[in-house]
């Protein structure tokens, strides 16, 4: 009985994890995701996705397709090492498709882009949210980082949330 209970938890927690391929974004996937952030993001957001993002600070960028389900692109990272810091290694967009979200995906994203990171040297991650967005919130904290509000960080009265975590 006992037994039965552990595997049915197990067999849960395993099918939430969904079989993925992360890797490095093209031309195409990026055409993809501005296409798609709207629809993701549930509002106009498409002014977050700076082309910049791609073309000069893309070497790190990442897309994340579902194994089983015909390659379906079902997340994305954009993120780079700092330029004026290269000890930093900076997330700027992080965006899971909404059917495929508390699967890990975002989890395995941060994870490739840390190995990417590391191998580059970079000491230390940086991620900003927006304040109240709480499940950006959440998936920081559990993914190690510290967060703390700084009132002024995008200018006067313009708080955000900064997160870091040491590598
Ligand atoms: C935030 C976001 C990227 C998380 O991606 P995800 O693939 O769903 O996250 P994961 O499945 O890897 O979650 C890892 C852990 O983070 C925490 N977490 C993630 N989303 C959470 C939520 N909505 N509420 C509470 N905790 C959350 C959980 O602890 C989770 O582990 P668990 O599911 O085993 O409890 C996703 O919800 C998203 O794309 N949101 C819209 C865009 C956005 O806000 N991006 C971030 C700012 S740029």
């Amino acid at each position: 009985m006992k037994s039965d209970l552990g595997r049915s938890i197990r067999d849960r927690l395993s099918s939430r994890v969904i079989g993925m391929n992360i890797r490095a974004m093209t031309k195409g996937d990026y055409d993809y995701v501005v296409s798609v952030l709207d629809r993701w993001w549930g509002g106009p957001s498409t002014g977050r996705i700076e082309p910049i993002l791609f073309y000069e600070l893309g070497h790190h960028a990442l897309v994340a397709e579902a194994e089983e389900e015909g390659c379906e692109r079902i997340g994305f990272l954009l993120g780079f090492v700092a330029p004026t810091d290269p000890a930093v290694g900076y997330i700027h967009l992080v965006g899971i498709h909404p059917d495929h979200r508390r699967r890990g995906v975002g989890n395995q994203l941060y994870q490739s882009f840390t190995d990417r990171c590391t191998k580059a040297g970079v000491a230390r991650l940086k991620a900003i949210t927006t304040v109240g967005d709480d499940a950006s919130d959440r998936f920081h904290r559990a993914l190690g980082f510290t967060g703390q509000k700084d009132p002024d960080y995008a200018g006067p009265g313009r708080a955000r949330l900064v997160f870091t975590k040491d590598l």
